[in-house]
């Protein structure tokens, strides 16, 4: 896929004329998203609820299309895949234990759930609709005998889950649809469930100029912003240059606590 277009601001009104301009035929499909969020976002003042219920709508319509733009199954396998191959290159192990915040309906999280051990998969998610869709993934695959926790979550606390437990956390396709107070409670709180030389992995949409939000669901960060954000909570950040390299509209960002800097995750 090669460079990202991280220049351009998705929430101009200019932007978004040019795009119905140069695609009429998604006009009628925005333009009822637009109306659907503005009716959400007036039911639900808090981020959490709100999005919640735009998966609840996306979800009644077909669980792939809640995780990703492209609803097709071979689409939802591949970038499923895509985040598999990626993890387990850069260090995922079976005997870690993992959690994945916004695990969805299990994209990726199915792979990673046969590959640990039984027991060390832990998935949250905010939506109940999405998690429903999650066991469906599990018992499709056949995974039950890996007994894969699946909880859902309120906020991103953790207040939950037990001090230094995991090696890797993981976060795909979940702050490019966070405001970034959302973000900052994840990095306030996630430093405490890592384990001694664990790590930190998310994707966020990149902006190199202003950013911006679409529609209350997709959120723009300048990388240095995300870094600085993370160094405030003892977290150090490493920007993941190959990631870019794959066809995917993310970057993708790994965070280690500075305590442990010199380690990586247990071998
Ligand atoms: C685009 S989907 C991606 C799902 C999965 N990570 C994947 O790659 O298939 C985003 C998921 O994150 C969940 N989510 C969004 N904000 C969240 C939050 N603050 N805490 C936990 N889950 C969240 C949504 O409910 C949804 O299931």
């Amino acid at each position: 896929m090669g460079a990202k277009d991280t220049r351009r601001n998705r929430g101009t009104l200019a932007h978004r004329a040019r795009y119905a301009l140069g695609h009429p035929g998604r006009v009628p499909a925005h333009a009822r998203r637009a109306l659907r969020d503005a009716w959400l976002r007036l039911r639900h003042r808090d981020h959490i609820a709100y999005y919640r219920a735009v998966m609840a709508s996306d979800a009644a319509r077909s669980a792939e299309a809640a995780v990703g733009h492209n609803p097709s199954r071979e689409q939802w396998a591949r970038i499923g895949r895509m985040q598999f191959d990626y993890l387990v290159r850069h260090g995922l192990r079976p005997h870690h234990r993992m959690l994945e915040i916004g695990c969805g309906n299990l994209r990726a999280g199915r792979l990673f759930i046969d590959h640990l051990e039984p027991g060390h998969y832990y998935g949250i998610d905010i939506s109940p609709h999405i998690l429903l869709a999650a066991q469906d993934t599990l018992v499709r695959e056949g995974l039950q005998a890996k007994l894969p926790h699946l909880t859902l979550a309120d906020d991103l606390t953790f207040a939950f889950l037990p001090d230094g437990h995991f090696d890797v956390v993981h976060a795909h396709s979940v702050f490019s649809h966070s405001p970034l107070h959302v973000i900052e409670e994840c990095f306030a709180h996630v430093g405490r469930v890592l384990a001694p030389g664990g790590f930190f992995d998310f994707t966020f949409d990149r902006t190199e100029g202003e950013e911006h939000q679409v529609l209350h669901e997709d959120f723009y960060y300048r990388t240095q912003t995300l870094a600085e954000l993370a160094a405030r909570y003892g977290l150090a950040a490493e920007f993941m240059a190959d990631w870019e390299e794959l066809p995917h509209r993310q970057s993708k960002m790994r965070l280690t606590t500075m305590s442990d800097r010199a380690s990586t995750v247990r071998p």
